[in-house]
């Protein structure tokens, strides 16, 4: 039997018992709701003209407010969540909100088709800020995935600094948990419509279960990567098997050494809990990843399955010595996350099997770290080569060496005989340069639309020489000397 999806908009429950369950939200909104104001530009996450806000309540009671592409968002995923589109700001007297009010005071809108997209961004951050100024950094990293092709930033930025000087609006969150509370279930629903089934497990025993018996069906994390097939390579994904409302896959856990973060939990949280540690090594490539609204609905968990040639978590979990936790019927499994990955599009995942989680090891004494994204823009962008190295140092000589690199190779892949080459060698300009010519061996980098070979490894080299700089024993240099952009202030 079917179970209808029940969320809440614009003050009401609604109930979908039809749309197919790889519906998009965004169709949904406007072709359904007819709700035009949610606008459709590239339909892959990429220009934000989609943006909405939705509201999750989570185990401890509190509503979360995420900013979203709701282009690459399927309906069944609104289930037990509230819905916000740029019809909802608007204030009971008539008013605009401040985010709207501020975009018009500042001329932040021309032809307006990105400016509900941006409105929501900006909505998402007012949310956030409660009243606090954002810093030009917050702003950027709101508006990282909201593209405008006709206005220009800097009226946009004007009026993300405008909104907050405006008389405020409070949103209260606990009569939306109230609203929510009765829509959350406590075991898993099953919604059907045109002849496929779109399954939510509420536990770990039930993803077991029905991963079990439907190892077919596609599992569905934050529909980053999925959402895709469905609109631009229009497959028909049959089966699926939502991951999102599994509870227990969205813990960040620190124990033996190891911070373990849950296969569910979005890569904006994980990356925020791994930064936390890792601060001046990893929070460049956290404001790069994408953009906020992906890396809100994105997973570290659906990163590291998909496992793409030039994901970006890869290389770094693999220099740092992450492993990957898999899990069936038989129980759990641990690996290696490099021994994942077997050819390309290949992983180690057995049919029923899934990811549990990605166990990263804390900072070591001596190990020297560092991670690279070169792509062609700052942020929303995939990378053409990312780079990630540690070695330990010891007494001046390289202990251990784990270099990975995205975008050398079929997988994201570690660099086995340069490594081998650096092990006991002190760490010198000489050893650098052996090194970045054994580079040569361990990959043969593709040609494609992002970089040529030849542009690949000369890149992957130069990476190799800035770490050298940086971590070399006598006057390595710091970040700001070798870093063109600002990092998170
Ligand atoms: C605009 C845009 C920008 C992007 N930028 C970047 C970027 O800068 N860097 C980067 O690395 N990636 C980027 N991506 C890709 C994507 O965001 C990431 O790969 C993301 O981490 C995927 O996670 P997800 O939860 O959305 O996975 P989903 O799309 O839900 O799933 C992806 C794949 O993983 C499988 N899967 C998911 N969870 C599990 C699990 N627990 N166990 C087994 N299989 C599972 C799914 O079946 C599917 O095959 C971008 C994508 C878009 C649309
Ligand atoms: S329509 Fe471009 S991000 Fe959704
Ligand atoms: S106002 Fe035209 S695209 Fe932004």
């Amino acid at each position: 039997m079917s179970t209808p999806i029940r969320f809440y908009y614009q003050g009401a429950v609604r109930e979908v018992t039809q749309a197919a369950p790889t519906q998009t939200i965004l169709q949904h909104v406007r072709e359904d709701l007819h709700c035009t104001g949610t606008k459709e530009g590239c339909a892959e996450g990429d220009c934000g003209a989609c943006t909405v806000v939705i509201g999750t309540l989570g185990a401890d009671g509190q509503v979360e407010m995420k900013a979203v592409n709701s282009c690459i968002q399927l309906t069944p995923t609104l289930d037990g969540k509230a819905l916000f589109t740029v019809e909802d700001l608007q204030q009971p007297n008539g008013l605009l909100h401040p985010v709207q009010q501020a975009m018009v005071e500042c001329h932040g809108s021309q032809c307006g088709f990105c400016t509900p997209g941006f409105v929501m961004s900006l909505w998402g951050m007012y949310l956030k800020q409660e009243g606090r100024e954002p810093t030009r950094c917050q702003i950027d990293d709101a508006l990282s995935g909201n593209l405008c092709r006709c206005t220009g930033y800097r009226p946009i930025i004007d009026a993300a600094k405008r909104m907050g000087e405006l008389p405020a609006v409070q949103f209260d969150r606990a009569a939306l948990a109230a609203r929510l509370a009765p829509l959350q279930r406590g075991a898993m629903a099953t919604y059907s419509a045109g002849g496929a089934s779109f399954y939510a497990p509420r536990t770990l025993d039930e993803l077991v279960r029905i991963r079990a018996g439907k190892p077919e069906a596609v599992l569905l994390a934050g529909s980053t990567d999925i959402g895709l097939w469905v609109t631009k390579q229009m497959r028909e994904l049959g089966d699926i098997i939502y991951l999102g409302h599994v509870d227990a896959l969205k813990q960040v856990v620190e124990r033996d050494g190891m911070i373990e973060i849950g296969a569910g939990v979005a890569l904006e949280d994980a990356y925020k809990a791994v930064c936390a540690h890792y601060p001046d090594q990893l929070s460049a490539m956290w404001q790069r990843f994408a953009s906020l609204p992906i890396r809100n609905a994105g997973t570290l968990g659906g990163n590291v399955a998909n496992g793409s040639p030039i994901g970006d978590s890869m290389p770094w979990l693999i220099a740092l010595g992450a492993r990957v936790v898999l899990r069936d019927a038989a129980g759990e499994r641990e690996l290696a996350l490099e021994d994942l990955y077997l050819g390309y599009q290949k992983k180690d995942l057995q049919p029923g099997e899934f990811v549990q989680a990605v166990r990263v090891p804390l900072p070591r004494a001596g190990v020297r770290f560092r991670t690279y994204k070169l792509a062609k823009r700052f942020d929303q962008d995939i990378s053409a080569v990312c780079a990630a190295f540690a070695l330990r140092i010891d007494g001046g000589v390289v202990a251990e060496a784990r270099i990975a690199f995205g975008g050398m190779a079929a997988t994201p892949k570690r660099a086995a005989q340069t490594e081998a080459l650096l092990l006991g060698q002190p760490w010198s300009e000489a050893a650098l340069d052996a090194a970045m010519a054994m580079l040569a061996r361990d990959y043969a980098p593709l040609s494609d639309m992002r970089a040529s070979s030849a542009y690949r490894m000369k890149a992957a080299q130069n990476l190799l020489r800035r770490f050298w700089f940086e971590t070399r024993q006598h006057n390595p240099l710091a970040a700001d000397a070798v870093n063109a952009f600002a990092v998170r202030a």
